[in-house]
């Protein structure tokens, strides 16, 4: 169920609601209209705080029968901490918290906008509360007899009824929608997700969003010479699709294109190089690349994005049978360059290099890839924060910037020259491992840089915060839609690089732009 959001400016204690949700700083500082419900109740709120060990800080909930002394039956304290420190972070984790100890409440009135310092804007404000209750009453219930959905339909905010709040408001529940809807798909069940089902999924969901929808079955793949696609999905019966999305806003629009790349492994057994069981458990989310991608498609007209965007997610099935690709295969990627597969399950780069290159070659002027690239990123920088890399600092940067105001964290990785040797092959132009299994995240990077040619890039490898292992915020156990709300902020905030001189893309100078070096001596 979609929740309905508005502004009311009714005190706090008159308000209509079935919860009156209220925000209460560290060391029980009653909060914008927690005083108002006190004085209501005869001061007992502060009683009830005390009594229960309530302290106002972060997840923090407590939830008061307010007897008649309010308009609305009940109350929910949330905690917030430190009163200087709330920010749009703060915020969508505790409207996550109300929708979350809410569940049966189908409508819920709240004062917690109010709750920021003045360098938080009412538009952030309004749009972080908005996506932590649509985010934080996410649930996956597509195959439970006895699941309880969240009945919380509406959500109104007490406030000055000004047109930035509401502006964020409704920011804050299309961004969310768009993120469910990742979660949905990474949450469905590799079996009723191969990739023609993940590709009428996208177009489903794409159809009135302002975006025209391509989608490439085996044919096509060939005839655009699609190896790493073809090659990685010649193990499965069901075939692999590629799904390329085109925004081109309407009215004036802003000079630049924008291209987002993303994984789309509906299922990673390995492949011939296979999986252990434990290892496979998991493998339903290496899509969530792809589903981030598509899901911000399908906001960008909501947002009233200016720049061109271009969407290119490729969607295979990774599995051993007697058609697989086998260890020491060569394939020959769109580009032209030929990758020997020493290990089937390096399969997330092989289908990247494919659409990286399509990418380059239509004149983006920045790109950036979401992929559940290695579990070597993981290793580094564990299940929360997702690892950067790219070719140009100043894209990286603003790829920093974009994950940072949307709230989803991501830290930069170095592609060093130094590893690239790594990569030589002794039959092909590169292998898809690298020698020696260190910095399995850079390596793949490295590998991914080669097929982006001259045009700026950006990578994004999220294998590790694609899911989560509890509830914790505003995230849900399972997938977590990770990258939706970092895309929408860069799109809707892209400044397009200066371009390098020379030209890329294309051109006869860059078709070789990175010469093969000299192979080093065989080991
Ligand atoms: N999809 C996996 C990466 C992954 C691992 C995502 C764990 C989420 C959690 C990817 O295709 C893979 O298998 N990578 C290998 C690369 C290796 C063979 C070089 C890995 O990380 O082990
Ligand atoms: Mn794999
Ligand atoms: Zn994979």
């Amino acid at each position: 169920m979609s929740i309905a959001f508005g502004v009311t400016n009714q005190p706090a204690d008159r308000a209509r609601g079935e919860l009156l949700a209220v925000p209460v700083f560290a060391d029980r500082v009653l909060g914008p209209g927690a005083d108002a419900v006190d004085a209501a109740m005869g001061g007992s709120l502060r009683d009830f705080m005390a009594e229960s060990g309530f302290a106002g800080k972060p997840d923090e909930t407590l939830v008061v029968p307010t007897r008649g002394a309010t308009a609305a039956p009940a109350a929910v304290l949330v905690g917030l901490g430190d009163r200087q420190a709330v920010t749009p972070d703060a915020l969508r984790r505790a409207a996550a918290a109300i929708a979350r100890r809410g569940v049966r409440a189908r409508s819920v009135v709240t004062t917690i906008t109010q709750a920021a310092p003045a360098g938080v804007s009412a538009e952030s404000a309004a749009q972080a509360v908005a996506e932590g209750f649509v985010l934080g009453s996410y649930r996956f219930l597509e195959y439970k007899s006895d699941g309880e959905a969240s009945k919380l339909a509406r959500v109104n905010v007490i406030g000055d009824r000004d047109a930035n709040t509401r502006a964020g408001l409704e920011r804050g529940a299309t961004v969310a929608a768009a993120v469910s809807w990742a979660r949905d798909m990474v949450n469905e069940p590799s079996g009723a997700k191969s990739p023609a089902q993940f590709a009428a999924a996208a177009r489903r969901l794409l159809a009135g969003k302002g975006v025209t929808v391509t989608v490439m079955a085996e044919a096509e793949l060939r005839a655009q010479k699609m190896g790493g696609v073809l090659g990685v999905g010649q193990g499965s019966a069901r075939p692999p699709r590629f799904v390329k999305v085109t925004y081109q806003p309407r009215g004036k629009r802003q000079p630049g294109t924008l291209a987002l790349v993303g994984k789309g492994v509906v299922f990673d057994s390995g492949g011939l190089s296979l999986k252990t069981a434990s290892g496979m458990e998991t493998m339903k989310t290496d899509m969530s690349g792809a589903a981030a991608v598509l899901a911000a498609m399908s906001a960008l007209q909501a947002l009233g994005v200016r720049h061109r965007v271009v969407a290119y997610t490729p969607m295979v099935e990774n599995m051993p049978s007697g058609t697989a690709i086998r260890p020491g295969d060569v394939l020959r990627m769109r580009n032209g360059t030929t990758v020997e597969v020493l290990n089937t399950d390096a399969e997330g780069r092989l289908i990247l290099a494919d659409a990286l290159a399509l990418a380059a070659s239509q004149d983006a002027d920045a790109i950036v890839d979401l992929a559940t690239l290695t579990g070597a990123c993981v290793v580094a920088l564990g299940e929360r924060v997702a690892g950067v890399m790219g070719n140009r600092p100043e894209w990286v940067d603003q790829v920093r910037v974009a994950a940072d105001r949307a709230g989803e964290p991501v830290w930069p990785l170095p592609l060093p020259r130094e590893y690239r040797k790594l990569l030589d092959s002794e039959v092909a132009d590169l292998k898809n491992v690298s020698s020696g299994g260190y910095g399995g995240a850079l390596t793949a990077g490295l590998f991914l840089e080669t097929f982006v040619d001259r045009a700026t890039w950006a990578h994004l490898d999220i294998a590790g915060p694609a899911r989560a292992a509890s509830d914790d915020g505003e995230l849900t156990k399972g997938g977590t839609g990770f990258g939706v709300r970092t895309l929408l902020e860069l799109a809707s905030t892209f400044e397009p690089p200066p371009r390098l001189s020379g030209g890329r893309g294309g051109s006869a100078v860059s078709k070789r732009s990175s010469p093969r070096k000299p192979r080093s001596a065989p080991r």
